[in-house]
């Protein structure tokens, strides 16, 4: 029997959200190496390191072990004192249990959150440059995402003013990274406690504070918002083991909360997936509560990129860029390229800017319009030293060629 075309109509809610933009570059990226181009991968937010080796024996022993049953929807119970071992150990916060939900990825968390906290009509305020999913999730949940444009000469950091202005009677919550994604940006104490001056003012507004790149921060120690007693309970931490101990498919990121916001994702989280995978979550305990040495070496050999990226952007005539403070991607600015031309295709934006090296220069960067900025584009430097030097020389050359 024929399909009717009502049997293909999809749901309402797929076309309030866009998919994301750095899978989709990703995607692109593989089917021209299956076609035997030689692409450069400049677009994934990964390490391009191995999951260290202590952290891959707990996953195997947990294999041994039979930790194969169906887990706990909030998490193991010793890995949520894990989680809270951590928040004390490097952040000097203190938690219990009841705070911990984890999940599979922060990005599951960053769901939940939002899922668990925003209404229909809600405004959600995020600053720009931010992370790709936070927009769509925001649309998700019914809510409308308040994008608050911030300056490169700040280094893309909300001022405690821009803040202010954003906030009206229907701002739920305040959604932010540090280490930013994609800009790199890291918040001091002091800029994090103008912040809070502002969210004393406005008592019903949560703050989501993504510390997903705690680890790889060049400028010494991160500062969490939640250390603010008076704020603290209204902070909800999200965090995971993706980029700091190298172990983005193991899926495991977890949130610290009030106790009813806790309880709320779990809600949600018990209906969407259940508890996590049990062989990520021993690997985790694992990874939370021994040696950071592997991964204070791999943020080293990212600061060590950093330095050279640097060095090979401003050999890139026109582009400009705010040297990042963590993280692994430099955000330059690349308008003064729109409007050229290289005879054949005109650059009228970032997009057709990201698909003109992706095609010319073979390597795959992402568009700044996903992340809000669309004068910029985001290209990441966890890829070797070897494979970056080719890729800028070749994107030099490609942009040499539009006039
Ligand atoms: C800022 C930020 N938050 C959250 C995530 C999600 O990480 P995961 O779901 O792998 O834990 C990412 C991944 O790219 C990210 O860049």
């Amino acid at each position: 029997m024929e399909l009717t075309a009502a049997t293909m109509e999809l749901s309402s809610l797929l076309q309030r959200f866009s998919e994301p933009e750095t899978l989709k570059m990703a995607k692109l990226g593989r089917e021209l190496r299956a076609k035997g181009i030689d692409i450069i991968d400049l677009s994934l937010g990964e390490p391009d390191f191995d999951t260290p080796t202590h952290i891959k024996e707990a996953a195997k022993k947990a294999i041994d072990d039979n930790w194969s049953h169906y887990t706990p929807v909030s998490g193991y119970p010793e890995l949520r004192e894990a989680v809270c071992i951590k928040l004390k150990r490097d952040n000097n916060l203190d938690y219990k249990a009841e705070n911990i939900v984890v999940s599979t990825g922060a990005k599951q968390s960053l769901a939940n959150v939002i899922l668990a906290v925003v209404d229909a009509g809600d405004e959600v305020i995020i600053p720009a440059p931010f992370w790709v999913t936070y927009s769509e999730l925001v649309k998700i949940a019914g809510g409308i995402p308040v994008i608050v444009t911030t300056a490169m000469q700040n280094s893309y950091k909300i001022t405690p003013q821009e803040l202010q202005d954003a906030i009206t009677e229907k701002s739920k919550l305040f959604l932010f990274s540090s280490p930013c994604n994609p800009s790199g940006t890291v918040y001091s104490k002091e800029e994090l406690e103008a912040l809070a001056e502002v969210f004393y003012k406005h008592p019903d507004i949560l703050i989501i504070s993504d510390e997903i790149y705690e680890y790889i921060n060049f400028v010494g120690k991160h500062e969490s918002i939640a250390q603010f007693a008076e704020l603290k309970d209204r902070v909800i931490i999200v965090n995971g083991l993706s980029k700091g101990f190298a172990m983005t498919g193991y899926r495991l990121g977890y949130i610290a909360a009030h106790p009813v916001v806790a309880k709320g994702c779990e809600k949600i989280q018990g209906q969407f997936t259940s508890g996590a995978n049990s062989i990520a979550q021993r690997a985790a305990i694992t990874a939370l509560t021994t040696d950071l040495k592997p991964s204070l070496d791999m943020t080293k050999e990212f600061e060590r990129r950093r330095k050279r990226v640097m060095q090979l952007l401003s050999e890139i005539p026109g582009w400009e860029c705010a040297e990042p403070a963590g993280a692994f991607y430099v955000f330059p600015k690349v308008d003064s390229y729109f409007g050229k031309s290289n005879g054949q295709e005109t650059i009228e934006n970032a997009d057709d800017l990201c698909m003109y090296l992706l095609n010319t220069a073979n390597v795959s960067t992402v568009t700044g319009r996903a992340f809000g900025t669309p004068d910029c584009i985001r290209l990441s430097f966890a890829n070797s030293m070897e494979k970056i030097e080719i890729a800028y020389e070749r994107i030099k050359k490609a942009l040499a060629k539009l006039k």
